[in-house]
C-alpha cells in the first residue's frame, strides 16, 4: 500500500493551504491563502510549482475568487471569474495544466444557475480534481513500473514528485510504484540549475521517503551515463504535444540527447491533463525567467554586475529521443502521432 507522506496543496475551510517550496529543503513551512491574488503570486514566485500542482492551485485560486465576489447576478459573477482566471492563467505560460484546471472550474461556473450554488459546485469540482490527481499518479506509477527492472538506477531531472503534484508524483510516482512492487531501485537526481528543484526538492522528497538517492551536478549527466552509473531515465512534463514533443524543465533536452548517445531508455511520465492536442511546437511559449536566478545562488552573487543572461525555464525534447510516454491510460510508444490519440480514445 502506498504511503502519501507530503501533500502539496489542500482546500481547508475555504482557505488554500500549500507547502512553501521556496523554503525547502531547510524548512517545511505551510502557507495559507484566502485571496486569489495570493495564489497567483504563489504560482508566479514558485511557492507552488510543477505542472499538475499549479493546475490544482489555479482551480483552487478561481474558487477563492468566487468566494471573494460580491456579485449577485450570474453575468456579473462570471465577469469577476473571467478577470481572476486571466490573472491566474498569466502567471506561468508553459505548463498546460494551469489553463486546463482553470477551464474545468470555469465550465462548472458557466453551467450553473444561481451564484451561491455555483460557488459550492466549483469548490466540489476543484477538490475532486485535487483528489483525482493522486489517484491518476498512482495509476500512472503502476503502468510505468512495468518498464523498470530490479536493481535499475534511474536518472530524473527537476522535480516531478509529490511536490510537483498534489501527492505521489508523476516521474517520481513511477519510481515510487516500482519500489512498492518489490523491485530495488536507485535514483540519481540532477541538481537542476538555476533554481535547483532537483537538489532542493527531489533530493529532499526522496530522502524524506527513504529512497536510495544520489545528487549530481547537471554537468555530470554525461559522466554518469558514459560510466554506466545509470541505466534508465524518467522525467515529468509541463506540456506534451500530440506529436510527442515534450516540454519540460530546462536541461531535459540535453539529458535526452546524452541518453540517446549511450543507448539509455528515456521515459516521460505525464497525466493526460498535461497533453496539449491542439498546439504545434511553434505555438508553445517558453517562459523566460529573471536573470537573477542565474547570476546568484540564493542571495550570493556569482556573476559580474550587468551581465546579459538567457534564462529559459523549459526546453523541448523531440519525439525521436523518447522511448515512451507514461500516462494513467497506459504507455504511449513511438510513433507517438499514432499512440497518443489511442490513449485518449482508451480513456473516454
Ligand atoms: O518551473 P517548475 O519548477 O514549475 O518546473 C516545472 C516542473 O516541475 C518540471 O518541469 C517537471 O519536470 C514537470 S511537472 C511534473
Amino acid at each position: 500500500m502506498a504511503v502519501i507522506t507530503l501533500r502539496t496543496i489542500e482546500w481547508k475551510n475555504n482557505i488554500v493551504v500549500m507547502i512553501d517550496q521556496t523554503k525547502l529543503p531547510n524548512d517545511l513551512v505551510f502557507v495559507e491563502y484566502s485571496d486569489y491574488m495570493g495564489v497567483a503570486n504563489a504560482i508566479k514566485n514558485l511557492i507552488i510549482r510543477g505542472a499538475p500542482a499549479i493546475g490544482v492551485a489555479g482551480a483552487f485560486g478561481l474558487c477563492l475568487a468566487a468566494l471573494q465576489s460580491n456579485s449577485t447576478t450570474k453575468e456579473e459573477f462570471i465577469e469577476d471569474l473571467e478577470k481572476a482566471k486571466k490573472t491566474l492563467n498569466d502567471t506561468r505560460p508553459t505548463a498546460v495544466n494551469l489553463s486546463w484546471g482553470l477551464e474545468q472550474i470555469m465550465q462548472i461556473a458557466k453551467n450553473g444557475v444561481n451564484v451561491s450554488d455555483i460557488k459550492n459546485a466549483m469548490i466540489t469540482k476543484a477538490k475532486q480534481i485535487a483528489d483525482a490527481d493522486i489517484k491518476i499518479n498512482m495509476t500512472m506509477g503502476k503502468h510505468g513500473s512495468e518498464l523498470f527492472s530490479n536493481n535499475d538506477t534511474v536518472m530524473t531531472h527537476c522535480n516531478a514528485g509529490s511536490l510537483a503534484t498534489v501527492a505521489y508524483g508523476t516521474a517520481l510516482g513511477v519510481i515510487r510504484a516500482t519500489k512498492e512492487s518489490g523491485k530495488n531501485i536507485k535514483v540519481i537526481a540532477t541538481e537542476t540549475r538555476p533554481i535547483q528543484q532537483g537538489s532542493r526538492l527531489t533530493a529532499f522528497e526522496l530522502k524524506h521517503d527513504g529512497f536510495d538517492v544520489s545528487l549530481i551536478p547537471d554537468t555530470a549527466v554525461g559522466y554518469t551515463m558514459a560510466n554506466k552509473l545509470v541505466n534508465k531515465v524518467v522525467v515529468g512534463a509541463d506540456r506534451v504535444l500530440r506529436t510527442g514533443h515534450v516540454y519540460n524543465k530546462i536541461g531535459t533536452y540535453q539529458v535526452a540527447l546524452i541518453a540517446k548517445q549511450h543507448g539509455i531508455p528515456f521515459y516521460v511520465a505525464a497525466p493526460l491533463s498535461t497533453f496539449d492536442m491542439k498546439s504545434n511546437p511553434q505555438d508553445v511559449i517558453i517562459e523566460q525567467r529573471s536573470g537573477t536566478e542565474v547570476t546568484q545562488i540564493g542571495d550570493k552573487k556569482t556573476a559580474p554586475d550587468g551581465i546579459n543572461v538567457i534564462n529559459p525555464a523549459f526546453d523541448m525534447t523531440p519525439p525521436e529521443l523518447i522511448s515512451g510516454i507514461i500516462t494513467e491510460a497506459g504507455v504511449a510508444k513511438p510513433p507517438f502521432v499514432e499512440s497518443i490519440p489511442k490513449l485518449f480514445e482508451a480513456n473516454k
